[in-house]
């Protein structure tokens, strides 16, 4: 096991289709999840980030749900031994016709569940079927995943902002003068600043301390860098189902009904009143 492992680090010498650079892991985890999902039985179409068309299931082994998913995210985190993650969506499909890209096309309103796995010094499940959220710990001595975090909720206001201030100079007025009322606040102590690069990891420490996870849209990138259907939506669901919010600035990310399915959006998601602050500047900025 450790020895194949030993392998696996470094690059595959590829891309994928929004044209990062494929790690070893990334290629494995994304067979892994391919094999799991056909082989259950229970999917009629795959949307994977490593893959740029969506992977239509064998008729015998079609079932009614559509899985999006992030087999490894945080890949530039993977060579330093960094906290990296999974991230899930399951939809149903609508109609009984064949399985097309388009049926994946849904908004985050009409998710059966998501979730992701975060792989840190523990490795947790976070799930959501829709009546809150819950975290299961792997118990490694029986490969069993436990029920250890039932009904997980955000605190209504935190006290950390998470975003890469390295592109600082790219960001709208909105997001630059949020951040600055965070560092240097009228009143009250500033927020702690954390960020992992790992949008499970930087998410997970959200919901379980508060505050706000941010990847603004910027100058060069006006939607941002992450994508919906594999990235925002499954999380953005997660975090509202704690209690939280999760939006673009403008609009909920729940409400969005992506148009591709590799389209990015901005996000700021987290504690409900943290992020208000950040749609009421969006509001003040119109
Ligand atoms: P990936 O799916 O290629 O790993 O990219 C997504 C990751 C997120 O986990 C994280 O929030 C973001 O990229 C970090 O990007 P940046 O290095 O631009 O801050
Ligand atoms: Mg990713």
């Amino acid at each position: 096991m450790s020895c194949s492992l030993f392998f696996s680090f470094g690059m595959s010498g590829t891309e994928n289709v929004t044209g990062d650079d494929q790690k070893k892991l990334d290629v494995l985890a994304n067979d892994l999840f391919i094999n799991m999902l056909k082989s259950s039985y229970l999917t009629c179409l795959l949307v994977s980030e490593e893959n740029e068309n969506a992977i239509v299931v064998e008729t015998e082994k079609s079932g009614k749900y559509i899985v999006t998913f992030d087999p490894l995210d945080g890949s530039s985190n993977i060579d330093c031994l960094v906290s990296i993650g999974s991230i899930f969506a399951i939809y149903r499909k609508k109609d009984d016709g064949p399985a097309t890209e388009k049926d994946a096309l849904q908004s985050g309103r009409e998710l059966v569940g998501a979730g992701y796995a975060l792989y840190g010094s523990a490795t947790m499940i976070v799930l959501s079927i829709g009546n809150g959220v819950n975290g299961f710990m792997l118990d490694p001595s029986i490969g069993e995943f436990i029920l250890t975090e039932p009904n997980i909720r955000i605190k209504p206001r935190g006290k950390i902002y998470s975003i890469n201030e390295g592109y600082e100079q790219f960001w709208d007025a909105a997001t630059s003068e949020y951040v600055q009322s965070k560092k240097r606040p009228k009143t009250g102590k500033p927020y702690g600043a954390r960020y992992i690069g790992s949008m499970v990891a930087d998410v997970h420490r959200t919901l379980v301390y508060g505050g706000i996870f941010m990847y603004p849209g910027t100058t060069e990138a006006p939607k941002g860098k992450l994508r919906m259907l594999y990235e925002s939506i499954p999380m953005a669901y997660i975090v509202e189902q704690a209690g939280g919010l999760a939006v673009t600035g403008t609009k909920n990310i729940l409400d969005i009904v992506p148009k591709s399915i590799h389209e990015r959006c901005p996000v700021f998601m987290g504690s409900k009143d943290d992020v208000q602050d950040v749609i009421d500047l969006y509001k003040k900025h119109g």
